[in-house]
């Protein structure tokens, strides 16, 4: 079930973004770049106060993703499943629910940025789901970031 989450879920959103971001990212960045946890409880709630976030419930909170609305453009952020979840459709599911909330409010375009060059999943996922490749940045320990886009 996916639906907009609560703050009383605060606490597990924490955990599954920190779980996926180590999971997914340790590979690839160098140890003296990466952040973990990407996130604490307090610069969740600032996230949380300026986004919407979704979960993707089954028992638990298995999934999540935020939506930052920015008039008829908006952001999506945040987009984490848990490792032992991924590839069964849910982070799929997850954009799909967020890209007909932001129709709804008139969002004429979406954007995921920053995907690492080397994050060849996240790649793939926004590719599969319709975004094409817009501007890049630099990232300090060289390579390439995009933005991703999709017009709906
Ligand atoms: C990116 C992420 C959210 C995808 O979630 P998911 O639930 O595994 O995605 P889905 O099962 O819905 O996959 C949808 C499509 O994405 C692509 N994809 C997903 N994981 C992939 C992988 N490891 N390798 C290649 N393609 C992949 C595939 O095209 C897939 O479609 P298919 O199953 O028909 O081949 C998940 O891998 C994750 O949490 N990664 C760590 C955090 C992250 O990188 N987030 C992206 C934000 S920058």
């Amino acid at each position: 079930m996916i639906r907009k989450a609560k703050k009383s879920e605060l606490e597990e959103i924490l955990n599954v973004i920190n779980k996926s971001n180590r999971n997914a990212y340790r590979a690839i960045i160098p140890k003296e770049h990466f952040i973990d946890p990407i996130l604490n409880r307090e610069k969740l709630e600032e996230e949380f106060n300026q986004m919407t976030f979704y979960v993707y419930k089954l028992h638990r909170i298995v999934g999540v993703a935020a939506l930052k609305i920015e008039k008829d453009s908006a952001n999506i952020r945040w987009v984490h499943v848990l490792p032992e979840y991924r590839k069964k459709g849910i982070g799929g599911a997850l954009l799909g629910h967020i890209e007909k909330e932001a129709k709804r409010a008139g969002v004429r375009r979406l954007k995921a940025f920053y995907v690492f060059e080397n994050a060849f999943w996240a790649r793939k996922f926004y590719e599969k789901l319709g975004f094409k490749k817009s501007e890049s940045i630099m990232v300090p320990w060289k390579g390439r970031a995009w933005v991703y886009v999709k017009d709906i």
